[in-house]
């Protein structure tokens, strides 16, 4: 017996050497990267491909939110990462890492047995201010520091940037999306991913398409028109992948006329790979759809987070004939060609240790110029020389609302406070007023749950009700009001339209009652806007002397918003977003969150093309501060408008010169919207078509800007024809500084019909919709 046990193991040793030998002589196992994509799948098991096109995540590590989804937290690898893919080692395949998201890479900052390091990743502004930065150069910088966040953390894709479209403010995600128009939208996340990719990591661009709601988000039908979903809610995808190429596209939770997107071989094959010639792969967002096989026959390469059960489903579905192989090959293949560039298959030896002071400096410089200044009456901003002590109302000031909650959450170090930051700019706060908060914040602790991550949202405090001889007090005592109404927001559910939308009466009532005491002491009063998505104005702006739109900013959050306020920097953030007069005034008010009311199934968007801007400039609905708009602390003029020829032949060149004529510097956004003849299908009033932003310009300094516009930027969606067509006709170049502002004109004409290109007559409604047509056509 003795003997066998020793002799045993040599055995063993020898057959699988001998095991090895005999393969090596017979034909060695392909190597991912050492062979082609090709050869490789040629070596997989049914079972390894089945195994590789299902994330490799267990249910246990997933956080379910009440709606039945989850958002990604693994912990294999990297902690509190979303997911991972599985590894085959026989073929030199490993594990790819996925992380959230929008505003930074979400994953653990402290880990078990690990008591010396942290993980914080830097807390950039949400996606609703990168968006009014309008900087493109500013976004890609931002983008380069979350990737490098990334590959340093161990991580191969980020799961970002979000760029569905604003369609209705209440949406609960806006603050990590970008914008109503798909033209900034697109462009934005094209910088973002350009950004980020330069690191030698990757993006999933999600989520494709048309998820602009979290009320059942999970099941809910959009019922659209064609000719809205190419101009309005594919277009920003159709612009980000080709002018970054997203290593992966993210499909989405909702169905689009009828159908899971992640389902949608039209969507995910014909649209993506066929027409837009899209190379990388698609992935399910987490548990999103419904149909495993459909969505490999769709495209849908990988489904995430991954369960045991979907891995044999599609074993049988192989073996009993329901799902080819094929399928599966090109699927793998899809996935190989993503993984060979990834950093783990590159075996990145990350550091842990990226560096978040440099990258702290970016999040302050983009959240600086993504503030929007929407009112400032009598030169109230920058503050005074005499403004010295500043009263400082609003809980969130003293802990500002860097970004909303659910997988868009960043667990960053720390989020630098109002106080912190006017402090550092060398203001005092009216002491009384700050202990009288600091009160209340240690009494309501469990209330205070600041940059948390999770599915849930933070408990929130109540605003506080400031007594009125605190506010009669601190009058007394401070040369300025300073008022901060903030909002959190985030994943599975979407904001209320009273109490949230539209202010509390507790805080309409404090504005109020502020700005009385203030202005009887001539004192100004201003409001800062610490929200992640559009709320009402209209009913307090007269109240007060001025208004910033500080949105969600990020970690450096207070030295932002100080920067603004005491002129350190000049705002130069302009609206990605029409902030309507009334939330009725909203094309899609009456279509959201879609119907039954209380658990919808199904939302259909009557408006079609006409949400934004492209709504209220054409049904003459005067918005409170329109699409665009944003005040400086300098002035501009725009001149010289010229265009290189009266009749578009292959391009157009415009050009104009922007100024500072002010006396500060200050930067400006340039916007060229063009009109369009109606030709046989109504049109928007204008569309964006093109937009810059000046450098810093010194007071008298000028840049001039070119702008290329192609027959390819004027088309409009024939849907009977399934073309893109250049109506023939005189088309108007308005050119300006806000879509309401225009400083000049011009126009040229399209001689003839412009056939741009054809398109596959896919995604139609399945009923009819009875979509708004504007009254007036021009
Ligand atoms: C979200 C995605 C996110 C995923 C992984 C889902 O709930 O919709 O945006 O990337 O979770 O955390």
């Amino acid at each position: 017996m003795k003997i066998l046990l020793r002799i045993l193991p040599l055995i063993l040793l020898g057959s699988y050497s001998f095991s090895l030998k005999a393969q090596t002589n017979l034909s060695p196992l392909p190597q991912l990267g050492h062979n082609t994509v090709k050869e490789v799948i040629a070596a997989m098991t049914l079972e390894e491909k089945a195994m590789l096109l299902v994330g490799a995540e267990s249910k246990k590590s997933q956080r379910k939110m009440s709606d039945g989804t989850a958002i990604g937290q693994t912990e294999i690898k990297v902690s509190g990462a979303a997911g991972n893919t599985a590894a085959i080692p026989r073929l030199g395949i490993p594990s790819m890492v996925f992380a959230d998201g929008p505003a930074g890479i979400r994953i653990a900052a402290t880990r078990k047995g690990d008591t010396i390091n942290t993980y914080y990743a830097t807390g950039f502004p949400v996606g609703s201010l990168l968006a009014s930065t309008w900087n493109t150069g500013l976004v890609a910088a931002v983008g380069k520091a979350m990737g490098n966040e990334v590959k340093e953390y161990g991580v191969d894709i980020l799961l970002a940037p979000g760029i569905n479209i604003h369609r209705n403010p209440l949406n609960g995600r806006n603050f990590e999306y970008y914008s109503e128009d798909p033209l900034v939208a697109g462009k934005m996340a094209a910088a973002m991913i350009n950004g980020i990719q330069s690191n030698g990591v990757g993006t999933s661009v999600k989520h494709f398409i048309a998820n602009n709601q979290e009320t059942s988000r999970g099941s809910i039908n959009v019922i659209v028109s064609e000719r809205a979903l190419r101009e309005i809610y594919l277009k920003n995808f159709r612009i980000a992948i080709a002018e970054s190429n997203p290593w992966t596209v993210m499909s989405s939770y909702n169905k689009v006329n009828g159908v899971y997107t992640s389902e949608r071989r039209d969507l995910l094959t014909t649209v993506l790979r066929d027409e837009w010639k899209y190379k990388g792969f698609v992935m399910t967002d987490w548990f999103g759809g419904h149909d495993w096989i459909a969505q490999m026959q769709a495209g849908n390469d990988l489904l995430m987070p991954g369960r045991a059960n979907q891995v044999q489903a599609l074993i049988q579905a192989v073996k009993n004939n329901s799902l080819s192989e094929k399928v599966l090959d090109i699927n793998v293949e899809h996935m190989l060609n993503i993984i060979l560039k990834s950093p783990t298959f590159k075996n990145y030896k990350y550091s842990n240790k990226p560096d978040l002071k440099a990258h702290a400096q970016i999040a302050r410089a983009a959240a600086t110029e993504g503030m929007v200044l929407l009112k400032n009456n009598a030169h109230t901003l920058p503050f005074a020389k005499s403004v010295k002590t500043v009263a400082a109302f609003g809980d969130s000031f003293y802990n500002p609302i860097a970004g909303g909650y659910g997988s868009g959450d960043v667990n960053k170090a720390y989020v630098i406070s109002g106080d912190k930051g006017l402090l550092d700019a060398g203001y005092q706060i009216d002491s009384k007023l700050s202990n009288v908060y600091a009160e209340y914040f240690r009494n309501n602790k469990e209330l205070m749950l600041p940059g948390i991550t999770g599915v849930r949202p933070p408990a929130i405090l109540p605003e506080m009700v400031v007594a009125y001889n605190d506010i009669d007090e601190s009058a007394a005592n401070s040369d300025l009001a300073l008022i901060t109404i903030g909002r959190n927001a985030g994943e599975g559910e979407d904001r209320k339209l009273d109490g949230n939308y539209n202010l509390t009466l507790n805080e309409i009532q404090q504005i109020k009652k502020i700005a009385m005491r203030f202005h009887t002491d001539h004192k100004k009063v201003v409001v800062v806007l610490n929200i992640g998505g559009v709320i009402d104005v209209s009913q307090w702006k007269d109240d007060v002397d001025a208004i910033l739109l500080a949105w969600q900013p990020g970690q450096e959050a207070g030295y932002a918003i100080a920067d603004i306020l005491s002129g350190k920097v000049n705002p130069s953030g302009k609206l990605p977003d029409t902030f309507p007069a009334d939330y009725a005034d909203v094309p899609s008010a009456k279509n959201f969150p879609g119907e039954p009311a209380g658990k919808p199934d199904q939302v259909i968007y009557q408006e079609g093309i006409y949400i934004g801007y492209r709504y209220y400039d054409s049904f003459n609905v005067k918005p409170l501060y329109e699409f665009g708009y944003g005040l400086s602390y300098t002035d501009f003029s725009v001149s010289d408008l010229k265009l290189s020829a009266k009749t578009l032949t292959n391009s157009l060149i415009i050009t104009v010169t922007v100024k500072n004529t002010g006396k500060v510097v200050g930067k400006e956004v340039i916007q060229l919207y063009i009109s369009a003849p109606t030709g046989s299908i109504d049109k928007p009033v204008q569309e964006l078509r093109a937009f810059d932003k000046t450098r810093l310009l010194q007071p008298g300094e000028s840049q001039h800007f070119t702008f290329r516009i192609t027959a390819a930027d004027l088309a409009s969606y024939h849907t009977d024809k399934s073309q893109w067509i250049s109506d023939a006709g005189r088309y108007l170049v308005r050119m300006g500084v806000s879509s309401r502002d225009i400083r000049q004109s011009a126009t040229f004409n399209v001689p003839k019909d412009w056939l741009i290109e054809t398109d596959h007559d896919v995604l139609q409604p399945q009923v009819a919709i009875k979509e708004y047509k504007p009254p007036v056509t021009k």
